[in-house]
């Protein structure tokens, strides 16, 4: 597995979620057989090609986002601060729907069918509204 070589690794938080998580991680690797989150929405077209990044590097958003979300939970809620400070020192409003569903505005083809491949099902959208759905390629 490629995800923890040496640069790659952002925090000992990665380690903690990538040994927790691994078991799925290499059932995620199986050639054939992963999901394909498409990140072709408008939103990210639009955005000129230096800057189409997520709001951390791809390969942490990949392992890690499910902790990254709850922890800007914590931040927001918790501790009433809803800027967060990504690892290049850009800031960013915490928001679920404002900023990662902004973005990733295909929540069907992209959260929905890394989930649903992994037989995972966020409760969060029993309460947090659910984006117009908005795919790319038009
Ligand atoms: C500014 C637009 C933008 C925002 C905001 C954003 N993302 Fe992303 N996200 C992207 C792009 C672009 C990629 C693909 C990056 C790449 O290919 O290097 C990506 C990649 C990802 C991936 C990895 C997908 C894969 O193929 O493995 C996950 C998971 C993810 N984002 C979740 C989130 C979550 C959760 C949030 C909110 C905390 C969020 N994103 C906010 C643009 C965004
Ligand atoms: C590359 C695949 C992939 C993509 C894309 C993806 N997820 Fe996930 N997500 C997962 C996996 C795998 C888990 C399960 C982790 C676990 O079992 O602990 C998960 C878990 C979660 C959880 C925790 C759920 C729980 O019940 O513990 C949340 C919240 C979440 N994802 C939100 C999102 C959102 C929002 C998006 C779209 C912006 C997204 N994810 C896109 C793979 C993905
Ligand atoms: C029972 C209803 C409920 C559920 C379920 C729920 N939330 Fe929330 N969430 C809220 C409320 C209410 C707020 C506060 C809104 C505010 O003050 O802006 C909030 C705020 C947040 C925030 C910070 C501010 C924002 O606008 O995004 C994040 C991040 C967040 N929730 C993520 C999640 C994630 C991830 C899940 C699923 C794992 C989830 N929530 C499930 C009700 C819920």
């Amino acid at each position: 597995m490629k995800l923890y070589d040496g640069g790659k690794i952002i925090t000992g938080l990665v380690i903690f979620v990538g040994l927790m998580l691994s078991p799925f991680i290499l059932g995620m690797a199986k050639p054939g057989e992963k999901p394909d989150p498409k990140t072709d929405t408008p939103e990210i077209q639009e955005m000129e090609e230096k800057d189409r990044k997520c709001v951390e590097p791809k390969e942490f958003m990949r392992t890690s986002h499910m902790v990254f979300i709850d922890s800007w939970r914590d931040q927001a809620l918790r501790d009433g601060d809803r800027v967060y400070e990504n690892s290049e020192g850009k800031e960013i409003d915490i928001s679920l729907q404002n900023t990662c569903m902004k973005c990733h505005s295909n929540k069907k083809k992209f959260c929905d069918e890394c989930h649903n491949y992994m037989a995972v099902k966020p409760y969060c959208w029993d309460c947090h509204i659910v984006p117009e759905e908005k795919e790319g390629g038009v």
